[in-house]
């Protein structure tokens, strides 16, 4: 008797006392039971006090631009594998998953893709073949290491009557060249997730062009297995009507949702570059805050009521002391859209992420 009393008044006394745990709580023990919790990293985040933030709060990372079509294929017979090795290895090291970003997109593409050796734009059986061999040397050298691919990225024009976009791929090799991509990294590497990957996915007009398109992949039996809604989101935007109705719409489907690249500006959305005005003093100020520590508490309540049909939460960046932000939509102009702040502290959004 004396024997387990004892040790129970202990433990109930340490826990009154709060000396039972001085742990807080990270995004990857919050979230354990939901879905992954991701970070898009550069080779100069592996290193120092960012890497431990990496280890501590994620379990899982996609490189920023290590493994886009330009970066590592810079021309037609050489790779540059440097860079996603040493995120690949990193990630090894430490237990984490690794999303691959990202096989084919308009944006980011080395000029010789398009071209042969007179300059002249090649033919669609040529673009297939470099498309077929790139997809497959990639994907081949991370198998088994990278458990999902964004395998397609921003397909889809923002405006115009178009459900695709009118991109060197679409031009060249017609609409097919989707879901050719698929099946080239689906034959290497059976087992990974591949995945569609858009931005501006909770505009309705948008979300239904792709749609049409992920569906109708679906249904010709391409392998596709998730739609990624990139989540560069502001404090204005979505709406949580918005971000359910994406969530539903591509899990009804039967497609995984991930969210592949999130961030909340502290600025209401412009979804164009502009030059900076010099009202944009990059001030942050308390209403910032307060908006947007709202905002992201609004995102992660609805990713958690939809349990089971988000496989996947990727932040676009470490912290606010560097992001893609401060250089768009305005140049120059700092912006403050992560959970942990320049000095790598947990934001008052953290705690609301976190505390549920
Ligand atoms: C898009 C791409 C990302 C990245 C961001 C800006 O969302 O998918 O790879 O380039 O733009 O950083």
């Amino acid at each position: 008797m004396t024997k387990t009393l004892v040790p129970l008044f202990l433990l109930l006394s340490q826990f009154l006392t709060g000396v039972h745990s001085t742990a807080q709580p990270t995004l990857k023990s919050a979230y354990k039971d939901y879905f992954p919790v991701g970070v898009a990293v550069a080779p100069r985040n592996l290193t120092g006090p960012e890497a431990e933030l990496i280890v501590q709060q994620f379990n899982s990372v996609t490189p920023e631009n290590a493994m886009k079509m330009g970066p590592i294929h810079p021309e037609e017979n050489r790779y540059y594998w440097q860079d996603a090795d040493a995120i690949v290895d990193f990630a090894q090291k430490n237990g984490l998953k690794v999303r691959g970003h990202t096989l084919c997109w308009h944006s980011q593409t080395p000029r010789w893709f398009f071209t042969d050796a007179n300059g002249q734009q090649v033919s669609r059986e040529v673009l297939l073949a470099r498309l077929r061999q790139h997809i497959t040397d990639v994907v081949t050298r991370y198998k088994g290491k990278i458990y999902a691919w964004d395998v397609v990225n921003e397909a889809v024009p923002d405006g115009g009557e178009s459900i695709y976009r009118n991109s060197k791929f679409y031009e060249i090799i017609g609409e097919d060249y989707i879901e050719k991509a698929f099946e080239y990294a689906h034959a290497a590497d059976p087992a990974a997730k591949l995945f569609y990957n858009d931005y501006n996915t909770e505009n309705k007009v948008k979300r239904d062009k792709i749609f049409q398109i992920v569906k109708k992949l679906k249904e010709k039996g391409v392998p596709i297995h998730g739609v990624g809604l990139q989540g560069h989101w502001a404090l204005d935007e979505p709406s949580e009507q918005e971000l359910e109705e994406s969530i539903r719409k591509f899990a009804d489907l039967g497609l995984d949702v991930q969210i592949t690249e999130l961030d909340v500006s502290v600025y209401p959305k412009e979804h164009e570059a502009r030059p900076k005005k010099p009202t944009d003093d990059g001030v942050l100020t308390e209403e910032m805050i307060r908006k947007q520590t709202a905002q992201y508490k609004m995102i992660f309540d609805t990713f958690r009521k939809h349990k089971g049909a988000i496989t996947g939460v990727t932040f676009w960046n470490v912290s606010d002391k560097a992001t893609w932000l401060d250089n768009f939509p305005v140049r120059g102009r700092k912006d403050y859209p992560l959970l942990f702040d320049q000095n790598y502290q947990p934001k008052p959004a953290f705690w609301q992420v976190v505390k549920f």
